[in-house]
């Protein structure tokens, strides 16, 4: 028998004869997701064709459009920010606060978490997270452009 090492990724968008739910419950009953306790029920969403995690939403005041965020959810028990930003002439009267604060509306019930990465210039937005609870985490070099840093931030939402 002739075996040929060639490898393919199949986009599960154009594979529809695999049954979800049975590889659902074969990454279930694996470790680490099995001591995890992750359920094929949590698994099979993930691996739906068209499952996707990224929003982009409008930031609306009234009938102004104010600025746009991207979101990513779920993401690391919680919700990773994208992209945010409020267009200059509606900037530090508040709104990105507010922003926010709808931002943690979205979380799941039980996830606690928002992050982002904020490049090491944009000191503006360092001291806009920094107010607003969040922390440095892990500082990445040359991730977006050589020499600088993105810092990776996370802000911790108490739950009641
Ligand atoms: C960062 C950003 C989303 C904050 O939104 P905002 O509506 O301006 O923020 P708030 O009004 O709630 O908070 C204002 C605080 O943020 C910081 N800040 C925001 N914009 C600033 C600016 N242009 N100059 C100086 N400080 C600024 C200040 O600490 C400010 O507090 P102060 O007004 O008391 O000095 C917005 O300024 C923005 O879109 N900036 C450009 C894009 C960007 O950097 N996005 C973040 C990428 S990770």
């Amino acid at each position: 028998m002739i075996i040929q090492n060639k490898l393919e990724l199949l986009p599960a968008i154009s594979s529809s004869d695999i049954d979800i739910y049975a590889k659902a419950t074969a990454i279930a009953t694996m470790d680490p997701w099995l001591t995890l306790g992750v359920k094929a029920e949590d698994l099979e969403p993930k691996l739906a064709p068209h499952y996707s995690r990224r929003r982009v939403l409008w930031i609306m005041r009234n009938k102004d459009n104010i600025g746009v965020l991207i979101l990513r959810y779920p993401w690391w028990r919680g919700i990773y920010i994208e992209l945010f930003a409020i267009w200059p002439e509606w900037q530090r009267l508040g709104l990105g606060k507010e922003t926010l604060n709808l931002v943690e509306a979205f979380l799941a019930p039980g996830d606690n978490n928002l992050w982002l990465l904020v490049s090491g210039f944009n000191h503006r937005a360092q001291q806009f997270y920094q107010k607003n609870g969040f922390i440095a985490i892990a500082h990445i070099p040359d991730l977006l452009v050589p020499g600088e840093d993105e810092i990776l931030l996370r802000k911790q939402i108490e739950i009641n």
